[in-house]
């Protein structure tokens, strides 16, 4: 199968298949002028003028920019129910947390995905999957978490693993068995079904990895050295959620487990920094979920860039602190808020998070021998792409040369 896209006005891409850090992180080549061609899933040729007779799909691409395929390594997007009731109490001033403590929060999401069938548990996903399409996403992670019992986690990782291989876009799946103690378990209990779902994960191959909140609210260093040391030996790798509420110093977690990547980071101290510098772990900065709690305890982007570790940036699409997938507004808000370059900014959504998903060898670029995952952006320039904000300027999305989305205001 033979896709051209003709009349790119520029291309946006970094190059290679590893992490872009420190002052490289601000780097960008521009390809002016130029068409692509993918044969099979995979980019040949980037050049003018290439001919378009024999090909199976022609896109026109106008003059408008591309950029290489949003890459959203962090979601939760397979639950049951929604979480409005809970945004509104939130923004007339209770805390997260305090609704946690109350039994609502993520409580309540496990009772709506616990109390939901099958086929409404894969129609939400179904949902919510077109939803990243539409935000120019090409590849996402995927977590299981809102059952938080063994035969629900299983189900929510099978009904995860039944939609990977009827997607168009590529999912790694997790395994988010330490995500909340929920009201009422005893800690020991649920940590040994945790062990004991483990080994159910890593026989069946259910997951590529698992995760744990490491946080007041949830769980502390030992208990989560218990289950990832677990999951380490059942053959998964390791992402972590940590110090989004306060400084739970889950990086430590590091200096004995390799971990693909360490998420929200809001809060840290430099012994945390210095041991993720030495083993070049990635760390992925979730700003949507500040944004949407309502705080400005934005992480300092600057300081972890400085320190040469890779950074890559995700929606963190979930009911309850980030009920939004829109990939641009995250740009936007990683501008306005976190100080960061508009290079570095789509480094961190494309190359890095590809890397950090072990997908770097395929996608995260656009160069001759990737997939042909590409978005073209109805803006002339990447600097007009970050100021309309929160506005949806896709008008391809492209995963393997097949258009998997195209806006409603093209002919
Ligand atoms: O990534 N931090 C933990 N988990 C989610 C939120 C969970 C929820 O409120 O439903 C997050 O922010
Ligand atoms: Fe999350």
């Amino acid at each position: 199968m033979r896709t051209v896209i003709k009349n790119i006005g520029k291309i946006y891409t970094s190059e290679g298949t590893n992490y872009i850090k420190g002052p490289h992180q601000n780097s960008m080549k521009i390809h002016h002028n130029v068409d692509i061609e993918v044969i099979n899933s995979f980019i040949t040729k980037i050049e003018p003028n290439i001919a378009v007779e024999n090909s199976d799909i022609i896109i026109d691409a106008e003059g408008k920019i591309a950029l290489p395929g949003i890459i959203d390594c962090h979601t939760h997007p397979i639950y049951g129910g929604d979480r409005s009731h809970e945004f509104i109490k939130r923004m007339n001033g209770i805390s997260y947390e305090d609704i946690t403590k109350q039994g609502d929060g993520i409580n309540y999401t496990l009772k709506r995905t616990n109390t939901a069938g099958d086929l409404e548990l894969k129609e939400n996903l179904i949902n919510n999957i077109n939803e990243f399409i539409k935000y120019g996403i090409t590849s996402i992670e995927a977590k299981s978490g809102y059952s938080l019992n063994k035969a629900g986690e299983l189900r929510l990782l099978k009904i995860l693993n039944s939609i990977k291989e009827n997607t168009p876009i590529d999912m790694k799946i997790t395994y988010l068995g330490g995500h909340f103690l929920p009201k009422g378990r005893n800690k020991n209990d649920f940590i040994n079904e945790v062990l004991d779902t483990l080994e159910i994960v890593g026989r069946e191959k259910l997951a590529d990895y698992f995760d744990v909140w490491v946080e007041e609210m949830a769980f502390d260093l030992e208990d989560a050295e218990k289950m990832v040391k677990k999951a380490v030996d059942v053959g998964l790798k390791i992402r972590i959620h940590s110090n989004e509420l306060s400084n739970a110093h889950g990086a430590l977690l590091n200096e004995k487990f390799p971990i693909a990547s360490i998420d929200h980071f809001d809060f840290f101290d430099d012994e945390q920094l210095h041991i993720l510098k030495e083993h070049e772990t990635n760390i992925t900065l979730l700003p949507l979920t500040q944004f949407i709690l309502g705080t400005e305890n934005y992480p300092n982007a600057r300081s972890i860039i400085d320190n040469n570790i890779p950074v890559s940036l995700a929606t963190d699409y979930n009911p309850g602190t980030s009920p939004s997938c829109n990939s641009m507004l995250l740009a936007q808000i990683s501008l306005m808020k976190m100080n960061m370059g508009i290079n570095e900014i789509i480094n961190a959504m494309t190359i890095n998070p590809a890397v950090s998903l072990g997908l770097g060898e395929h996608t995260g670029t656009i160069e001759r021998g990737k997939w042909g995952d590409i978005g073209i952006y109805n803006v002339d320039s990447l600097e007009e792409l970050f100021y309309y904000i929160g506005m949806n300027k896709i008008k391809y999305n492209i995963k393997k040369g097949k258009i998997i989305y195209r806006s409603e205001y093209e002919d």
